[in-house]
């Protein structure tokens, strides 16, 4: 999806997602002195709200501006630095303590710019989090994006950093129970896998 196919689907919702950080943001940012993040391709800013409410500077880069439009509202009073840009060509001026990207659906090689370059803008211990949607998702789990091209596991994550030097703290598949709704069948609990890279650059 182009930047302006993001916007029509965010101009076509309140919410496209939640108002809620991504919990396994929540879970992973949790225990991080705050200090000045990037949230690449962040949406309406649900992750980076939340990071800047627990004391973060955040800068929130996404190609689509009815999305960053949407977060700033969202954020009322909190402050978030939105940039419009895009995630694979996005360079920081200064180095972040902390890099999110957070179900960035892309092919491999723009994935992997977008990777790199976050990586890359982290000073020495920083910390790399990425989330996304699972490529075993798509026999497995439930929902997401059902184009194998822009599903991903840990592993090639991993593989896009080549050359860098990291440390991995976490790097695998996890489970995220949703509730999916049925016109026939009504509510039933069912699992999405997403994959969670988090590590920190030397
Ligand atoms: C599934 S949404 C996730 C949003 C947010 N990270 C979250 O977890 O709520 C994917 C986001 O990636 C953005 N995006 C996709 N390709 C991009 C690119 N090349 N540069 C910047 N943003 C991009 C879209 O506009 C969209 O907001």
């Amino acid at each position: 999806m182009d930047a302006e196919a993001w916007d029509e689907r965010y101009a076509a919702a309140a919410l496209v997602w939640s108002a809620e950080p991504n919990r396994f943001v929540a879970q992973e940012c949790a225990d991080l002195p705050p200090g000045r993040a990037v949230d690449l391709a962040a949406g309406e800013g649900r992750n980076a709200i939340w990071l800047a409410r627990r004391g973060w500077q955040v800068t929130a880069v996404d190609f689509s501006a009815v999305a960053l439009d949407k977060g700033a509202r969202l954020a009322g009073e909190t402050e978030v630095e939105w940039v419009a840009g895009d995630a694979t060509e996005w360079r920081s001026a200064e180095s972040v303590d902390l890099a999110v990207i957070a179900y960035l659906q892309l092919p491999a090689a723009q994935r992997r710019a977008a990777s790199r370059h976050a990586v890359e803008s982290l000073r020495p211990g920083g910390t790399f989090l990425l989330v996304a949607h699972d490529s075993t998702n798509l026999a497995e789990g439930t929902g997401g994006p059902q184009d194998p091209t822009v599903l991903m596991t840990a592993e090639d994550v991993l593989a896009d950093l080549d050359g860098i030097e990291v440390d991995v703290v976490r790097a695998g598949r996890v489970a995220r129970e949703v509730v999916v709704g049925d016109d026939h069948r009504g509510e039933a609990a069912a699992t999405a896998w997403d994959c969670l890279v988090r590590l920190t650059r030397r």
